[in-house]
């Protein structure tokens, strides 16, 4: 247990600003900071902290808090972790023993083992048998005593259970040693899983250990060169990026992020002065591991050991940084050289300057590929091609990808028409069946389910507008300390271009727009004349004095209606708005309706037009409505 009193010290030391920044790019915005959430891949910036209030607020899940509960939200730390991180951060001693083990919270007490166990690893590595194998072949490979330091770089001994020894003696549970994949079973007697190896702790984003990777030291037969700890609760590999933990800062600051390949790549870079480098763990790169890069940066920069199989297979994760609108250029050693083995062999600048002269985009280097491997096979190339629109199709950014059609153009010797038809087809046919992306699961149901969601969004702002205009008609807003605007006249003027679908809606603003073309602003009362029996009940309704919305709705759409009054112009500004985007989705999806039937081949242009210009309407309102957010 953690004393209360340090807690309340620890909280009243950070600063949350500070901590979300450790995680993401703060943009300041008026009194607030502002961001791309953590939390989703969101283009418009809808991720709020306010540094007054020591809160963040996430518009587009509603998640929301103190830096405490930031950090859970984003690492999945516990609470407990998130108060160690705060005191580690700030400096608030913490009396932390091993008492904390027997908490009953499974992660925790896996990253414990895994802790210990990485400090029992770093001891090794100056026991003479650790000195002899393991300090040495460092040594050999030059490995500096700063680099072995700041990757807690460690040696397990050439025993069978030295480590489950170790654990089992310092009061760890078996189950759960096993658990935190550091021990194997075979006939009912377990032994430790690395043995004799070079130990590479992978740690989470808050420097905590979570798993290892261990490379053999002296070349055995039929051995694994790196064994590696399983996915546990802790490990997700698909979501961890080996060194992000110590190049997150370099990162930011630098606004670019090398990809590598290899443990070794990575720590041989940042020896040389290269810091903001991470691995990928020798798989190809994952979602998440993109979404965890785009915390930092948009710019990635890969680097491909020169073996052709390897990039081959990388490639296919490549689309996916496209999708994320990341900026990607991609560098490719010579034959048989790695980032690690090239930096050794040329040094630092040399190393920039190779990096910078053969850095591509990724077209350009798909396209390359194709032209010096299927150049006489027709086939294949077509498929190639295709394939290369099919990425160019991912970008989200239109002006990008007229750039990247043009260049594969160029370099294809094809007339950019027939490659913008063949990119406009597959553009169409993901925004119909909602493929893009993310959105694998089960399409048609989700297109219902999107459908309802926006006929009731719409609905519902609808109500939002004209619920303003029945209880604010006669209102005026204070504009900055200038002249006074009436309510009307703003609100007539906002809606001008909105067809209301609810019909009694329409009607009521009729009233209104009507009695204010002859000067008159009418409320309420007004309707009170038997020949509104019609909406008569509709008013009365939106008038109600105690307004309550459901929490439901204000959940879902992030209502708030106390302050309503205060910030009238506001809450009518964004309402319209919402209103507007509502329905703006909803003639992008009518319009590809008639799409689906229609011969792919040939979009016709009247079609394509409005689905472009719909297009940008609707990013130009999600701007808009990114502005008026806050906290
Ligand atoms: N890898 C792995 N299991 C293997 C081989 C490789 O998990 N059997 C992963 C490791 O994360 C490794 C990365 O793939 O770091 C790249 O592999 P490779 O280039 O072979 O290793 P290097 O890191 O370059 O190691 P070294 O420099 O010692 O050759
Ligand atoms: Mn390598």
């Amino acid at each position: 247990m953690i004393e209360e009193s340090v807690i309340q010290e620890i909280k009243d030391r950070s600063d949350i600003v500070e901590v979300v920044g450790d995680f993401v790019s703060l943009k300041k915005s008026g009194s607030n900071y502002k961001a791309l959430s953590p939390f989703t891949d969101e283009k418009t910036p809808s991720f709020f902290v306010s540094p007054s209030k020591q809160i963040f607020k996430c518009f587009s899940t509603g998640k929301g808090g103190d830096a405490i509960e930031f950090l859970r939200e984003v690492d999945s730390m516990t609470y407990i972790e998130a108060i160690k991180f705060l005191g580690e951060k700030y400096g608030v001693e913490i009396n932390d023993s091993e008492q904390d083990y027997n908490t009953n919270n499974e992660k925790e007490s896996l990253m414990i083992i895994l802790n210990k166990s990485k400090d029992f690893y770093k001891d090794n590595l100056n026991s003479d048998e650790g000195k002899s194998i393991a300090l040495s072949y460092l040594e050999h490979r030059n490995v500096s005593r700063d680099m072995i330091e700041k990757f807690e770089i460690g040696y397990s001994l050439d025993q069978w259970n030295s480590l489950l020894d170790y654990l089992s003696k310092n009061q760890f549970n078996e189950d759960q040693i096993q658990k935190a994949g550091l021990i194997l079973e075979k006939n009912d007697k377990k032994y430790d899983r690395f043995r004799n190896r070079l130990i590479f702790p992978i740690h989470n984003i808050s420097g905590k250990v979570i798993a290892f990777g261990a490379r053999i030291i002296s070349e055995k037969k039929n051995q694994p060169k790196y064994v590696n700890s399983p996915e546990t609760p802790l490990y997700v590999k698909s979501n961890v990026l080996y060194g992000l933990y110590q190049a997150k800062n370099i990162i930011r600051k630098s606004d670019n992020c090398i990809l590598v390949e290899g443990y070794t790549d990575v720590i041989s870079l940042f020896q040389i002065g290269i810091e903001n480098v991470v691995s990928s763990s020798g798989t190809s790169l994952t979602i998440n591991q993109i979404k965890l890069i785009s915390r930092y940066t948009k710019n990635i920069t890969i680097l491909f050991d020169g073996d052709k199989a390897g990039i081959n297979a990388s490639l296919r994760g490549m689309d996916l940084i496209l999708e994320n609108d990341l900026n990607v250029k991609i560098v490719s050693f010579p034959e048989g050289e790695d980032p690690d083995s090239y930096s050794k062999a040329v040094g630092k600048d040399k190393f920039l300057d190779y990096v910078k002269s053969k850095e591509t985009n990724l077209i350009t280097f798909k396209v390359d590929l194709l032209n010096s491997t299927y150049k006489d096979d027709p086939v294949k190339k077509s498929e190639m091609i295709f394939d290369i629109v099919k990425s160019i199709s991912k970008i989200p950014n239109s002006i990008k990808r007229s750039v990247f059609i043009k260049e594969a153009s160029n370099s294809l010797d094809i007339s950019e028409q027939a490659l913008i038809t063949e990119m406009n087809k597959l553009l169409m046919n993901s925004e119909n069946k909602f493929t893009q992306s993310k959105n694998y699961i089960n399409i048609e149901k989700e297109e219902t389910a999107k459908k309802k969601e926006i006929n009731s969004a719409i609905n519902f702002y609808e109500r939002e507008c004209v619920r303003m205009l029945v209880n604010y008609g006669t209102s005026d807003f204070e504009v900055l300390g200038l002249d006074r605007k009436s309510f009307i006249e703003y609100f007539l003027n906002e809606i001008e271009d909105i067809e209301f679908e609810n019909k009694n809606y329409l009607k009521i603003i009729e009233v209104f727009k009507n009695e204010f073309k002859s000067n008159r602003v009418i409320d309420i009362n007004y309707f009170l004349d038997d020949k509104y029996n019609d909406i008569k009940e509709d008013v009365i309704d939106l008038s109600a004095n105690k307004y309550e919305i459901s929490k439901q709705w204000k959940d879902k759409f992030n209502i708030h209606v106390s302050d309503e009054i205060d910030s009238l112009k506001k809450t009518t500004y964004t309402n319209i708005l919402r209103l507007k985007f509502r329905l703006i989705r909803k003639m992008i999806k009518d319009n590809l309706k008639n799409l689906s039937k229609s011969d792919m081949i040939n979009i016709d242009k009247e079609t394509l037009e409005l689905h472009n210009k719909l297009k940008s309407a609707e990013m130009e309102i999600a701007k808009q409505l990114g502005n008026v957010t806050t906290v």
